[in-house]
């Protein structure tokens, strides 16, 4: 589904990837893994066509959409929940909500909605809730929520374990691993939380220096050589 080809980015004249190749097909969880500031959030802005892409190429079901702009992607049925979360905090969950839902006709989003309220109950006891009024790990469950309403074929997810506790965690896991069980959407799934990120994964990949430095399956994640690109 999405194909990734020797993908290059600066910000001025510091080189932030250099040639980064990966893909996600349906059905499939991928890791991307790094430290702190190896590019993983600038890589997959250049995914979601937040920030563009300097040589290399991005693919999606088939057709090149390095040029795209971020809402035709979006259109595409490629979903972003940033790191951060970026929720409007001042909207209330309802309308938060209903900006995921804004492509969609009346009765599609009466069933979708129904899907994500079962993913994700404790949005359905808040929906009058102001967004930033919920704590962090309830506003990372609204994020993934309102890119769920969206319908996607991709979901990108950058880091939402940081800063949440374990019980949110333990939320976000069971949810991620349905959606994987399901088949019928692609997770790429940025992580430090290295645990996490293997309890999910089908494969992997490890930045470091804006540079893929290890790859491989599931079983491969435990090895000494992905292991010393993620210890601090
Ligand atoms: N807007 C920007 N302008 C200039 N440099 C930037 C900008 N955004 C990020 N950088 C730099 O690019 C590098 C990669 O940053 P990026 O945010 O992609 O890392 P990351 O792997 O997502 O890190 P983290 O795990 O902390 O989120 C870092 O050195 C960062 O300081
Ligand atoms: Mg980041």
């Amino acid at each position: 589904m999405l194909q990734v080809e020797q993908v290059n980015q600066y910000y001025g004249s510091s080189h932030t990837l250099r040639g980064v190749s990966l893909s996600v097909a349906k059905g499939e969880c991928l890791a991307l893994l790094g430290r702190n500031g190896v590019g993983k959030t600038t890589l997959l802005k250049c995914l979601t066509g937040v920030l563009p892409v300097a040589r290399g190429s991005v693919r999606w079901n088939g057709s090149d959409i390095t040029r795209l702009k971020p809402h035709r992607r979006a259109a595409r049925g490629i979903a972003y929940v940033p790191q951060g979360r970026d929720i409007f905090a001042r909207l209330t969950v309802e309308e938060n909500l209903l900006m995921g839902m804004a492509t969609l006709s009346g009765r599609e989003a009466a069933r979708i909605s129904g899907e994500v309220y079962e993913l994700f109950p404790v949005l359905k006891e808040m929906l009058g809730r102001r967004g930033g009024d919920l704590s962090g790990g309830q506003q990372q469950q609204l994020a993934i929520a309102r890119a769920l309403l969206a319908r996607p074929q991709l979901i990108i997810l950058d880091e939402p374990t940081e800063g949440i506790q374990p019980s949110i965690i333990k939320d976000i896991e069971r949810v991620i691993r349905l959606l994987r069980e399901r088949g019928d959407i692609g997770i790429l799934l940025c992580e430090q939380y290295f645990d996490f990120a293997r309890a999910l994964a089908d494969k992997f990949v490890v930045l470091s220096r804006g540079e893929v430095v290890a790859s491989g399956t599931a079983g491969e994640m435990d090895g000494e050589h992905v292991r010393r690109h993620l210890a601090v």
